[in-house]
């Protein structure tokens, strides 16, 4: 399969030094990848501004922001067989990005208000432009009513599965095992409990296998 993966957070500029971003660390996506080019398929990566590495035939794509994940995504994915798309895209930018760093001083109340604007949502897009045998992979990132939620998700974006995480005591970013399960639009529902992110890409990537009928 030709396999394109998205993973990492996005960084929405304010000014030029400042962003806001979330706590991603595409540890999964690099799983993810690293995993899919093992089994042989040809793989291409869209990265947000994390510590990537890949093998040397995975074609990849560094990106900061959403709006930049967004196009090299439209991009690839008219290629791609497969989408896991394990990006944690940033919601929100700011409406206007300041030209200059903003000044510590001359703030009204020393405060600072930014108006933020909604991103668009990625893959509830790119299922738009899906071709008949394409399959998409999201993930759900809850902190409660997890299945629900995903499914929803799943309904609303047109996805064929989707990878429910659950954030509990600890956050699942990095390297440490994570719960949850994975739900497809046929309606079954795999939990997962305490894998690691190696193992749960292994997952993934037989789901992904089975419904494309190499498996
Ligand atoms: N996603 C996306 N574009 C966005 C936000 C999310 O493509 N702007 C994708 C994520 O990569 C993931 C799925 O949508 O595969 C669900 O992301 P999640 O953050 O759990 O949900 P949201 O759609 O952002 O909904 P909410 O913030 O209300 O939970």
């Amino acid at each position: 399969m030709r396999v394109l993966v998205a993973s990492g957070p996005t960084r929405e500029p304010i000014d030029p030094v400042r962003y806001i971003s979330n706590r991603s660390a595409g540890v999964l996506g690099q799983a993810i990848v690293q995993e899919a080019h093992r089994r042989g398929h040809r793989v291409a990566w869209v990265t947000g501004p994390v510590a990537a590495s890949a093998p040397k035939t995975v074609r990849v794509a560094s990106v900061e922001t959403a709006l930049q994940m967004q196009t090299a995504l439209r991009r690839e994915f008219r290629k791609a067989d497969l989408l896991v798309m394990a990006a944690a895209v940033a919601d929100f930018r700011a409406q206007k990005v300041a030209k200059q760093k903003r000044k510590r001083g001359g703030l009204p109340n020393k405060k600072w208000t930014l108006t933020l604007v909604q991103n668009p949502d990625i893959i509830a897009g790119l299922a738009r432009m899906k071709r008949p045998g394409q399959i998409l992979i999201g993930f759900a990132l809850e902190t409660q009513d997890g299945i629900s939620s995903a499914r929803a998700k799943l309904k609303q974006k047109q996805l064929d599965a989707i990878v429910l995480t659950k954030l509990t005591q600890s956050v699942p970013f990095g390297h440490q095992p994570i719960s949850g399960a994975i739900l497809d639009r046929e309606g079954s529902v795999t939990p997962f409990h305490r894998v690691s992110k190696q193992v749960l890409a292994r997952r993934i990537l037989s789901v992904a296998e089975e419904r494309a009928g190499l498996r």
